[in-house]
């Protein structure tokens, strides 16, 4: 695929506060755990930003006024899984999260036309996510932007953590998915 700049855009938060919201350098790889919370993605992070650099997977992070990360949403383009992304039509939204006090304030749902937007400059037309089934506050927001459930994932994988030991995860979802085109 091709690489390219991705863009930029700002959001100002309830409190005046502007985040910006840039594409994902490797400087911010640690940002992204958090303070040690997502510690145990390292190894998963790194390997999806290895992929931005051939931009079958895009990250933007949302970055505050001192330089702190505090959200982040990565973007797959192509996917060894076409019914998640084709590299053409359909594109596959996941890790899409934001530090609790950045919630609730509209910069989700600024996030996501953004996104939106900039695919659909690309001629993409479809956009997918996986909601887990528990998560009834973020599917209620994709609904809102018109997301439509069709069907269910049985939500198993394994990551490789910071340790080097193998986990296993069984999260339940909902497959979501937007004509955007
Ligand atoms: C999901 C997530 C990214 C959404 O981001 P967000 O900034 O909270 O989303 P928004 O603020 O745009 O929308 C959330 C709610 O805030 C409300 N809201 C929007 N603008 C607002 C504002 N200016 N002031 C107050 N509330 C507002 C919306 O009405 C919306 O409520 P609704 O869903 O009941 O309609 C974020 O909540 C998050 O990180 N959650 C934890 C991780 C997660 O669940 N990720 C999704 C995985 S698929």
């Amino acid at each position: 695929m091709t690489t390219q700049a991705l863009p930029s855009t700002i959001y100002t938060m309830d409190d005046n506060q502007v985040v910006r919201i840039r594409q994902a350098q490797e400087e911010d790889l640690r940002g992204m755990e958090w303070d040690g919370e997502y510690a145990h993605f390292r190894h998963l992070y790194r390997q999806h930003f290895q992929n931005s650099l051939s931009g079958s997977t895009l990250i933007w992070v949302v970055e505050n006024e001192v330089g702190k990360i505090v959200g982040q949403v990565f973007l797959m383009l192509l996917s060894s899984q076409s019914e998640l992304a084709d590299g053409i039509h359909r594109a596959y939204l996941f890790s899409f999260r934001l530090k609790p006090v950045y919630r609730n304030q509209g910069l989700g749902g600024f996030m996501l036309e953004f996104l939106e937007n900039y695919l659909v400059g690309r001629g993409f037309d479809t956009l997918r996510i996986n909601v887990a089934r528990e998560n009834s506050r973020a599917r209620h927001m994709y609904e809102r932007h018109g997301y439509q459930v069709v069907g269910t994932e049985e939500g198993r994988w394994r990551y490789r953590d910071q340790n080097n030991q193998w986990q296993a995860v069984h999260e339940p979802a909902w497959r979501l998915m937007k004509r955007i085109g």
